[in-house]
């Protein structure tokens, strides 16, 4: 955090430069007037959503500290909430996962791009049919969105057939999705135009701004989204290089550089498989990282004004208190954590403990929850705040939001769910970067577990690798306890073979749950039982039912979901001391 000392000074320092920052308003209609109607029309009373998502923002290395509006306007007017995770770290399945409340191997959206993933994938899978907006405009909301939708949606398939869902749209396509300058737009249903002149993110503000003065006119509840790019690198024919932030922010922070946490550039490698093998990063490359960092947090300022902008607008026509706002980044982000040259990709705390705020009717200011809660959680959670029956296929359950919810769930946290996060990936890693590159196997399942004494992440990689960490010991995912030079044979006072087991087991569950079983998948193992989380699960009643359970592993390391490499799919259930039948 910063003192608050340098915090007002920014706060002075940016207050003037969004007065600056000029945004067309003066052909839109002023809608105040009607705000009121657009709620109330018919004697409901469902409420609007503005979601706000950026590209690639991490939640471990500090940027947030650096967004002195989004620390205002959600820090102190919304709730954090700091367990928060996306389940696939890579833009277009994490966005596919989220805007459906579908885990990626049951999207099967695993990539940026054909076969595996991208826009044309989701359009094979059905989702433009099956997905948020439809659901929304089904319930009566209008809904409109800005910015990034996904990779893959471009100026070659943007009428291949058009995105649904959408009452008004004004996408950033590919191949000028990543361009801060000269970005590419593609409207409702107009061809792609470039923007030479302007700054992306301060076009995805004013767009932003225009859609919520259509839909304040309106006579229906309504969504918005809103997807600026940053702090995503500039990619240019598969080159990441670090983000242009916008002109009157390039020589913000001078002296700033990539935050040496205790995993930067460590003396000792860590983690696994390809990683474990990186050579440690010379004054060069850290200065070049330092350089990439520091562009980022410039290039979020923009965003941190159009936050400002988004919440001076509704309060202006009085929508503020019937508006959930959202605010989040589709995946995380490390540079120099583990050697590792800038990305995402990884199953890393960094790569995956992502931010997440809300704030509206019902939600308490200022406040930090420690629930678990992921991507998949997203589309459920406003299925229920406004009223709308939840859909049987969501992996993901409604995330308490409200400070009622939140007690209540806080109360039974020990007991049931709220316990796991499911991760998963598929292809390669990406490193970007002057220093990057691509091409390393990083396939793989991973389990983060929290409860009542224990914070665990469990890893199984398509080589047959394993790694496990004790988040609450060594959060820097430092020491392996899998790796078979791990000098620590005990974790919760039981030998560390037995946790795995519980763990592989669950992980086992969760890489094929579908719906009910995602979230609750403990029931699948043990139903009809107390067994509801990792720490009843470690009984001595369970040990042999757990050595004879068949393990999560790989055949082969491939680039999307092809099930014959994944090992084993099925295992079994408890179902008394000798009776273990296989699940269906
Ligand atoms: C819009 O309405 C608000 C509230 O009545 C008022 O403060 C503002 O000046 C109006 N803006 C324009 C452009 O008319
Ligand atoms: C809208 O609601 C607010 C607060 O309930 C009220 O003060 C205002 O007069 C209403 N405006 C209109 C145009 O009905
Ligand atoms: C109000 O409108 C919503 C959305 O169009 C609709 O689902 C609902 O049934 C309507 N309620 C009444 C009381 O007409
Ligand atoms: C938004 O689109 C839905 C679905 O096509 C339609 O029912 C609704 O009337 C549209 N709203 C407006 C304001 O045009
Ligand atoms: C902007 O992008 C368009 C479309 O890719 C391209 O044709 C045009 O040359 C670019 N203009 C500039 C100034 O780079
Ligand atoms: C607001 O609604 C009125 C009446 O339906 C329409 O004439 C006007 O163009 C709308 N303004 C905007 C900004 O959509
Ligand atoms: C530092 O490391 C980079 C990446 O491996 C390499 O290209 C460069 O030559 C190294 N520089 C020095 C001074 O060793
Ligand atoms: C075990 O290994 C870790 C890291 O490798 C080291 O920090 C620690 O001191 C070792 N503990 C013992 C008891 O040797
Ligand atoms: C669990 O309970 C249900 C309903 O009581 C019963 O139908 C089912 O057979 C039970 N399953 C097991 C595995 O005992
Ligand atoms: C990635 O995995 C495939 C299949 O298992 C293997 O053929 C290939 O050599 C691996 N590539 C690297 C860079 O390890
Ligand atoms: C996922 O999609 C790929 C590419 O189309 C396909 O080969 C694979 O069988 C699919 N996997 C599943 C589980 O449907």
């Amino acid at each position: 955090m910063l003192s608050t000392g340098l915090l007002t000074k920014f706060s002075v320092l940016w207050l003037a430069t969004v007065a600056t920052l000029k945004v067309s308003s003066s052909s839109i209609l002023n809608s105040s007037a009607s705000a009121n109607a657009t709620n109330t029309r018919n004697g409901t009373s469902k409420p609007n959503f503005v979601f706000i998502i950026t590209d690639d923002q991490d939640l471990h290395l500090s940027s947030m500290d650096y967004m002195p509006f989004v620390q205002k306007h959600f820090g102190q007017g919304g709730t954090f909430y700091k367990r928060h995770y996306c389940t696939i770290s890579i833009c277009c399945p994490s966005r596919v996962s989220l805007l459906t409340g579908k885990a990626a191997h049951n999207t099967n959206v695993t990539d940026v791009s054909p076969p595996f993933g991208g826009y044309p994938k989701f359009i094979s899978q059905g989702f433009n049919d099956k997905y948020l907006p439809v659901w929304l405009q089904e319930a009566g909301y209008n809904t409109y969105y800005t910015g990034k939708l996904m990779n893959g949606h471009s100026t070659s398939t943007y009428n291949d057939p058009f995105v649904s869902g959408w009452n008004g749209s004004d996408f950033l396509i590919d191949p000028g999705t990543y361009l801060y300058w000269n970005a590419t737009f593609q409207r409702n249903h107009s061809p792609p135009s470039s923007f030479p002149d302007d700054y992306s993110t301060d076009l995805v503000n004013e767009k932003g701004l225009d859609f919520l003065n259509v839909a304040a006119n309106g006579s229906k509840p309504f969504f918005l989204g809103i997807a600026p790019i940053a702090p995503h690198a500039v990619t240019k024919s598969g080159n990441f290089s670090p983000p242009d932030p916008a002109p009157r922010h390039q020589d913000l922070f001078p002296d700033l550089k990539a935050p040496r946490t205790d995993n930067f550039n460590p003396e000792e490698p860590s983690g696994a498989s390809w990683v474990f093998n990186l050579e440690r990063l010379n004054d060069t490359v850290i200065e070049h990282h330092d350089d990439f960092y520091r562009r980022r947090i410039q290039s979020l300022q923009a965003v941190d004004e159009l936050v400002d902008n988004v919440i001076n607008r509704l309060t202006e026509q009085n929508l503020l208190d019937n508006t959930y706002i959202i605010y989040t980044s589709d995946n995380g982000f490390h540079i120099g954590q583990h050697r590792l040259q800038p990305g995402k990709t990884c199953a890393f705390e960094e790569d995956i403990n992502v931010p997440f705020y809300i704030r509206g009717p019902g939600i308490e200011k200022g406040k930090t929850v420690d629930l678990v809660t992921t991507h998949t959680d997203i589309v459920p959670t406003l299925f229920e705040l406004a009223g709308i029956e939840l859909r049987d296929d969501f992996d993901g359950k409604p995330m308490p939001v409200t400070e009622k919810a939140i007690e209540a769930a806080e109360q039974v946290r020990s007991v049931k769910k709220n316990e796991h996060v499911n991760v998963e990936f598929w292809g390669v890693g990406i490193q970007e970067g002057t220093f990057g590159g691509r091409g390393q196997n990083n396939t793989y399942k991973t389990l983060r577990i929290f409860g009542d004494g224990y914070n665990l992440m469990y890893t199984v990689w398509c080589t047959n690798e394993h790694e496990l960490y004790d988040m609450s010991k060594d959060p820097g995912q430092l020491n392996n306890l899998a790796r078979s030079s791990s000098n620590q044979t005990q974790l919760l006072n039981q030998p560390i073979d037995k946790v795995q087991g519980r763990l592989d087991a669950l992980l086992l569950v969760l890489k094929t749950c579908k719906a009910s079983s995602c979230r609750d998948p403990w029931a699948v193992l043990h139903p009809n039982s107390t067994v509801t989380n990792l720490e009843a699960a470690l009984s001595s009643t369970y040990d042999a039912f757990y050595e004879a359970q068949p393990k999560v592993s790989y055949s082969k390391c491939e680039l999307g979901q092809i099930l014959d490499s994944e090992g084993p799919l099925v295992g079994n259930v408890y179902e008394g001391s000798d009776m273990w039948p296989n699940w269906v």
